[in-house]
């Protein structure tokens, strides 16, 4: 099994950034100077916010601890779900929106490679953030089309970022 698709993985990550202190929990998903992360993190708030229209029902796929939640507008009212196969990210995701209405905004434990369940249809976007090129790279292309079938079936319209700071994000 790819160390990728393990929560052990995730878990030693997220261990490691929350014992380095404030301000690192996103070393958990991606290490690098906090300055370059906020301008990363506006950037991508700007791109969502251009793309992704308030009423649009989102599912979030590989959503770790729910950072992308937390980017969109404030206007932004429909239905959200992070899925991740971390239980660490989604106990802890859980609990940085607990103050949010449960029954549009949740966070479940689940397998990208297998959408089936009812919980999972017709979302008007898939937002999929630093997920693509870190499982091709560490699980090879097979299991990213895997992946990219079944977030296909569940929804109409793709919406890819990645961590680079030229990515301007790609729609498809
Ligand atoms: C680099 S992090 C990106 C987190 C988040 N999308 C963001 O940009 O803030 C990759 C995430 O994908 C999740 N992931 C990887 N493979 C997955 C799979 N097959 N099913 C569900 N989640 C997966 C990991 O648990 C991890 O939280």
């Amino acid at each position: 099994m790819p160390r990728i698709f393990t929560p052990e993985y995730w878990r030693d990550r997220l261990e490691r950034a929350l014992r380095s202190g404030r301000n690192c929990l996103h070393h958990s998903i991606y290490v690098c100077p906090v300055d370059r992360w906020f301008r990363l993190e506006n950037k991508h708030r700007a791109i969502l916010n251009r793309v992704i229209h308030p009423k649009a029902s989102v599912i979030d796929c590989g959503c770790s601890y729910g950072r992308i939640l937390g980017l969109l507008t404030p206007q932004w009212e429909s239905k959200y779900l992070g899925v991740d196969l971390s239980p660490d990210f989604i106990e802890l995701a859980n609990r940085l929106y607990s103050n949010r209405p449960k029954d549009a905004q949740q966070f479940i434990l689940g397998d990208l490679r297998d959408l089936h369940d009812q919980q999972y249809k017709e979302f008007d976007w898939a937002i999929i953030s630093s997920v693509r090129l870190q499982v091709k790279r560490e699980a090879g292309s097979e299991e990213w089309w895997k992946i990219e079938r079944e977030i296909r079936r569940v929804a109409k319209r793709l919406l890819y970022l990645e961590y680079d700071e030229r990515d301007e994000g790609s729609v498809e």
